[in-house]
């Protein structure tokens, strides 16, 4: 028996909506198909934006998108994607799958796309293969109000008003595909390009996300601190940076044979949570770097990529990253997310990769057809610690499972908040193949009156197909009693609950 003690009272952070934020890259069938298919499509659209997988999005109170990658970032020159679409320049998208990128979506559709979802916007400029110039006009053309170049531009493609920019990333993974930069060279850049980010709005500035890690190259972070890292000096009411990213990936292969993502076995599944797990101790060492130059941590932790991944689905174009999502997603999922609850002190947003058809998708998509995968469940079910505090929580009695010595994870992990109302939500995962867990849960002073559960369960295989689309849903939860203010119930092996406590 795994006792669960929760101290509502005891707020240890705000937890930040753009945690559970979404990223999408010009790649595969992203943004074509998937988010966009265009005014003249016959699935159904609202200004080119697919309406079936916006209305999903925005029933998972999706809070950011991150927009144009990714690798494609620092290949993409924004005046290619505004205008008339029939003169749009066409290329070669050669990150991904060497197919031809039209432009048809770019910034206007990017804006449109963020409006109709409500959520926040998060540009990614290109450094790599980009000038100063380039980038510095593109802030002009999308946020400038008064007379500009940029903004006379803007106004002539048929948008008055501007927009707002809520981040910006200055280039994208600039020791890899962003350029091969040692983390000296790329402080450097980052200094002379933040520069020329112009806050054109005192009360809308523009955030600006210094390009982070690889997963653990702690290097990288102290490197990148090190050169880029100023508070604001007044009267200046910024300093350099107001995020630093980093991406980190769960492969349980080798990046040649990265593993499927639907024929595993409860090894594999072992392994790939071992690696979510890792997670934590990456933020907390990557975190413990920053804090050396931040200690009351101003600057956020952007994990703005992470995610399975594995080989592509079988018979698809390999570049295009596409793959299924089973249970196992969605325990990587619930443990990732309550991993950065618990760290909400210092990750400020993380964007998943990637909302549509790439990657860990929460949505698939077939020509008319869509379907919610696992781990779109699990931002759903935790969509309500979004704005919430987070309070402290601590499990006793958990223990290590695994299926070998070297690969053990915690049987249970859990993340606990109050919102503004002093709703307490909770949730936790079982990550067990076949193991039940049965838990108490117990408050500092709350006495239960109204708890709403829900559970997402199926063996450790399953997952949604276009023929099946709700093999693995959302459920009620309600096999649960309460005595004395204790609340006991039984997780499943394989499992996430969330419940909702007044
Ligand atoms: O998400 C796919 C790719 O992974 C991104 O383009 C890149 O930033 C990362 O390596």
């Amino acid at each position: 028996m795994a006792k669960l003690f929760i101290n509502e009272r005891n707020k240890m952070g705000h937890i930040n909506p753009e945690i559970y934020g979404h990223f999408s890259e010009h790649l595969g069938r992203c943004i074509y198909e998937g988010l966009y298919v265009g005014e003249n499509s016959d699935i159904p659209n609202v200004n080119g934006m697919r309406k079936d997988v916006v209305e999903a999005l925005k029933e998972m109170q999706i809070p950011v998108l991150r927009w144009p990658g990714g690798c494609f970032a620092d290949e993409y020159h924004w005046k290619d994607g505004i205008g008339p679409k029939e003169e749009r320049k066409k290329m070669i998208n050669t990150h991904w799958g060497g197919v031809v990128e039209d432009n048809s979506f770019g910034t206007h559709e990017f804006f449109e796309l963020c409006e109709q979802l409500g959520c926040k916007t998060y540009v990614n400029g290109n450094v790599g293969s980009g000038t100063v110039q380039e980038m510095s006009e593109w802030v002009e053309y999308i946020t400038f109000d008064g007379v500009s170049p940029m903004a006379d531009l803007r106004k002539k493609n048929g948008h008055e008003k501007p927009w707002k920019i809520d981040y910006f990333g200055i280039g994208n993974e600039n020791w890899g595909c962003g350029g091969n930069m040692t983390p000296e060279y790329y402080a450097n850049l980052y200094r002379r390009y933040q520069t020329y980010v112009r806050q054109y709005h005192a009360d809308k500035p523009v955030k600006k996300v210094c390009g982070g890690a690889n997963g653990d190259e702690y290097y990288w972070t102290k490197k990148v601190m090190d050169t880029c890292f100023e508070m604001p000096q007044p009267p200046a009411a910024h300093g350099y940076m107001d995020g630093l990213s980093l991406h980190y990936y769960v492969v349980p292969g080798v990046w040649e044979h990265k593993g499927s993502a639907t024929r595993f076995d409860e090894n594999d599944w072992y392994k790939t949570l071992k690696k979510a797990v890792f997670m934590k101790e990456l933020v907390e060492r990557h975190g413990a770097i920053m804090d050396q130059y931040d200690p009351h941590k101003e600057i956020g932790m952007i994990v703005d990529e992470w995610g399975c991944w594995f080989d592509v689905e079988p018979g698809t174009n390999p570049g295009f990253l596409y793959q299924q999502n089973t249970m196992r997603d969605a325990l990587v999922a619930g443990v990732t997310l309550n991993i950065f609850n618990k760290h909400c002190d210092r990750v400020k947003m993380a964007c998943i990769a990637q909302t549509v058809n790439v990657l860990q998708s929460v949505i698939l998509t077939e020509g008319p057809k869509m379907i919610l995968t696992p781990t779109y469940h699990v931002f759903h079910m935790y969509k309500h610690h979004q704005d919430a505090d987070l309070v402290e929580s601590f499990l006793e009695g958990n223990k290590m499972i695994g299926t070998d010595q070297d690969c053990q994870v915690p049987f249970l992990n859990e993340s606990v908040s109050v919102d503004k109302d002093g709703c307490v939500k909770v949730t936790l995962t079982n990550l067990s193949v076949s193991e039940d867990a049965p838990v108490e849960m117990s408050f500092m002073s709350l006495v239960p009156q109204e708890i709403t559960g829900t559970i997402l369960r199926g063996e450790m295989h399953a997952c949604n197909t276009f023929e099946e689309p709700e093999q693995v849903k959302e459920e009620n939860f309600n096999a649960y009693e309460v005595t004395d203010g204790v609340i006991s119930f039984t997780a499943p092996a394989g499992s996430v609950i969330s419940f909702r406590i007044r």
